[in-house]
């Protein structure tokens, strides 16, 4: 496990070492590789965040599966709801298939809560959410993972694909916000 590191201005200090994620990320694989086996399902891995659990998952999948990978865009004031979401790069049918949608992080639930609706109006056969992480103290919008890794304190992490303002994504384990002497 490394050291603390000095992001910008921020001090994040070790959270969780690449083993226990490693750990974590084949015990998932080997559950959902077990609940797809006949369906070949199709992985949408949102980025940016997502991209190195996304691909250490779907390496670690013991059966036939695809992957594509979206960003996500909202637009304001477009209907009575608030922000619709739209998937940009999705070139993949998803109609008829089975999907599996990627996150790196559940904190608010926002992003889930507004891209599911707009992958349902594509019939997908089914739709299941998987994310390494999941803050429940957070979770301001009703939506629920099929699979998860760890659920963690209301705390802002950094590596494994998430950053802080734009760095610490290449750290290969996760480091969280080190609080300030005193809170
Ligand atoms: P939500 O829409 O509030 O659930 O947040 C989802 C997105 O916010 C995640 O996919 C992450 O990209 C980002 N995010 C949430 N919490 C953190 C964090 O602690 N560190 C880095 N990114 C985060
Ligand atoms: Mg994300």
């Amino acid at each position: 496990m490394s050291a603390s590191v000095l992001l910008h201005d921020k001090q994040f200090i070790p959270f969780l070492s690449s083993r226990q994620i490693a750990e974590k990320v084949n015990e998932l694989a080997m559950v959902i590789s077990r609940d797809y086996r006949w369906q070949k399902p199709l992985f949408i891995a949102i980025l940016n965040g997502a991209f190195v659990f996304a691909a250490d998952l779907f390496r670690s999948l013991s059966l036939e599966a695809e992957i594509t990978f979206i960003k996500l865009a909202s637009y304001q004031g477009m209907t009575s709801s608030g922000k619709p979401v739209t998937a940009i790069g999705l070139e993949e049918v998803v109609s008829g298939r089975h999907v599996i949608l990627v996150e790196d992080i559940l904190d608010t639930g926002r992003t889930l809560y507004e891209f599911i609706p707009r992958l349902q109006e594509q019939q997908p056969a089914s739709l299941r959410t998987v994310a390494l992480l999941r803050k429940p103290g957070a979770l301001q919008y009703p939506v629920q993972l099929d699979y998860y890794g760890f659920d963690i304190d209301d705390r802002f992490v950094v590596g494994y694909g998430m950053d802080y303002k734009g760095l610490g994504r290449n750290i290969p384990e996760i480091l969280a916000l080190q609080t300030e002497p005193g809170y």
